[in-house]
Parts: structure tokens; sequence; C-alpha cells
């Protein structure tokens, strides 16, 4: 049976360097340590398996062998702490546009970042920062770490009915190789220019929450209730609440109400 990755393959047509790990707690994690070792070039990690993948707001994410893509890209700049929301945003579009591109699969966006297929969520990214005095190299380090369901149909109780794959079963060969390619080199260009206004048109495009009726809330609860207008190009959403104010977010967490 054909290895998951063709490495000889992604390391012709990725941009960054790339390492293929066949077992890691996290894919986040191992890059954090290498950052605090001491790497200072764009880097990525694809890993077959992950023992404790972390997911946003200290979930974690469920990533057994060969049945997903766990992924990290870690870029480094001098700029000031890059915005992660912008980031965040810019690699969903990135990152259906690369499962696109490579299966023809059209997934749809939940603010912020979640990909969406027949409803059900098929990947999720968590955005990271490290500070350059963290670690005493002089520039700061973005770390984005994407969980990509391909084949995963065992999830567990909690996430059954919620979470989904691409494909059950026939996703194999060069696709997973292209989805891989396309998304890293996808970020590796968002990041030359930093600049998520290019992106929020197919963002809007994707998104399954648009001019719907959606409930936000953080980790302290309830925030508002309404219907989303738009998204402005910071990747904050502006949503009309039912006393008709337009408000904005920057973080937080919305629900779809039907
Ligand atoms: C979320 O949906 O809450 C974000 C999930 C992010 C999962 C990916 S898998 C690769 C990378 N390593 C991790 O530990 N997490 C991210």
């Amino acid at each position: 049976m054909r290895d998951m990755y063709d490495k000889n393959y992604i390391d012709k047509n990725i941009k960054v360097n790339t390492e293929i790990l066949d077992e890691i707690d996290s894919t986040n994690e191992e890059a954090k340590r290498r950052i605090l070792g001491g790497k200072c070039d764009d880097f990525s990690l694809i890993a077959r398996k992950q023992t404790a993948g972390k997911g946003r707001k200290g979930r974690s994410f469920y990533s057994p062998k060969d049945t997903g893509i766990y992924f990290t890209f870690v870029h480094f700049t001098d700029e000031s702490p890059e915005d992660l929301l912008k980031v965040t945003v810019a690699a969903s579009v990135i990152c259906a546009k690369a499962i696109k591109e490579a299966l023809d699969i059209d997934c749809g966006i939940k603010w912020v970042n979640d990909l969406y297929l027949n409803g059900k969520k098929v990947s999720g990214t968590l955005c990271e920062l490290i500070l350059k005095d963290t670690f005493g190299n002089s520039r700061n380090a973005v770390i984005v770490g994407t969980g990509i369901n391909l084949s995963t149909d065992d999830f567990p109780n909690e996430l059954k009915g919620k979470a989904g794959s691409l494909e059950e079963g026939v996703i194999s060969g060069k696709s997973i190789d292209n989805i891989v390619i396309g998304y890293s080199n996808g970020l590796h260009d968002f990041f030359l220019k930093n600049d998520l206004k290019e992106y929020m048109a197919l963002y809007r495009q994707l998104s399954v929450v648009l001019g719907k009726e959606v409930e936000l809330s953080d980790a302290s609860g309830f925030l508002d209730k309404g219907i989303v207008k738009d998204f402005d190009e910071e990747g904050a959403i502006i949503i009309r609440n039912q006393s008709g104010e337009i408000k904005r977010f920057d973080s937080g967490e919305i629900s779809l109400l039907f």
C-alpha cells in the first residue's frame, strides 16, 4: 500500500522546508519546541498521527493515524506581532481552496475558520504566536496548525453527529499531497503580503453563516444574538442584533440558530 504521503513529491513542490513525522503529541507543540530550540526559517510539519492534538479553546483535536492531515506551518516575522484573527481567517480560505483544487470538494466556512461539509465540521485551525523575547530570537513566530479529517469515521461520542470527513475511504494518492502543498504554499504567499483584503471575497462566498441568524458566545457565556451582515477586512464578524444595533466582534464563537 502506498504511504499516505509522497515525501519526494511534496519536497519538490512545497515552498518551505517540510518534515513528515510518524507520530507526535501535537504538531503545534513540536513546532514550538523547534522554535525554542533555535529554528528561524519558515517550516512546516506533518504528522500521520497525533496523540494529543489540540483544538481552540482548550479542546482536543481527534487525530487517529492516517485518517486526516495534521499540519503545522510556522512563519517568522520581524514585523510587530501578527494579528492572529487575520491569519486565522485567511487560513480557512486558503485551506478550502486547496481542498477544492485537489479534490473538487466545496467546503463552507463557519466564522472564524471551521470548514464544513454536509453540516459537519471537517477541518479546524489553531493559530498561536510566540513572541521573539520568549525565545531570544530576533523575530516573532506565527504558528498555524490545521487538522483536516479525510476519512476519520470513528469519532468519540462528544463529536458524533458534529464532526465529519471529506470523503470516507476514497481519498488517496497525490490528492493528499496536493492538499498539503496547496495549503502550505497558499499560506507562504499570504505571509509575503499579509493582506487579508484579497481573501475576503472568497471568504464571504464560502461563508455558511452570512445572512443567517446566529448566537455569539465566549468563555464567559452569551455575548449577543442577531443576523450576520458581513465580515470586515480584519476578519471580525458584523451582526445586526435583535435591538437593531450593528455590532462588531473580533473574538467569540458562533452557533447557527434555525
Ligand atoms: C479547532 O478546530 O479547534 C482547531 C483544531 C486544530 C487542529 C490542528 S491538527 C494540527 C495542529 N496540531 C495541533 O495540536 N492542533 C492543530
